[in-house]
């Protein structure tokens, strides 16, 4: 597996502790940064991310900015992506499940009441289901432009 990964400088410390957990777990990553505290703009590095995704051979992305939110939506502006902002492992791995989401976020300053790195697995070690959830997704992706 292969992910490519990007924050903003809410997100320096979650990133390095996701990609301590991916290596780990044996997936390759491509890290974009920010490694620095110093502020940047979180639309910049989802663009980047996106543009890399889009490169080829990536199984999935993973955004984080403060709280998630700011570097979700602007990936999501972009064609082609569905990014989810879960909450709990549950969400997480629903959104594999149902939404075959090829990006997940989080907040590098939001207190999950899991470690983040679980949630992070059951996102990664979930399965689309297609079926009717194949329908929604071709149904949402139509939306873009609208
Ligand atoms: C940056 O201060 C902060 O706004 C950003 O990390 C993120 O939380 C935006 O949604």
């Amino acid at each position: 597996m292969k992910a490519v990964i990007a924050n903003d400088h809410g997100g320096v410390q979650l990133a390095a502790e996701i990609l301590r957990h991916l290596s780990a777990r044996g997936i390759e990553t491509t890290y974009l940064g920010t490694d620095k505290e110093e502020s940047v703009d979180y639309p910049d590095y989802a663009e980047k991310a996106v543009n890399e995704y889009r490169k080829g051979g990536y199984d999935f992305g993973v955004l984080i900015c403060g709280t998630g939110i700011g570097i979700s939506i602007s990936a999501n502006k972009m064609d082609g992506i569905r990014c989810a902002l879960p909450q709990n492992s549950y969400a997480a791995e629903m959104t594999k499940r149902h939404n075959n989401a090829n990006f997940i976020a989080f907040g590098g300053r939001i207190e999950y009441q899991e470690p983040v790195t679980a949630i992070l697995d059951a996102y990664i070690d979930a399965e689309f289901e297609g079926g009717r959830h194949q329908r929604r997704i071709d149904k949402m992706m139509a939306l873009s432009g609208k």
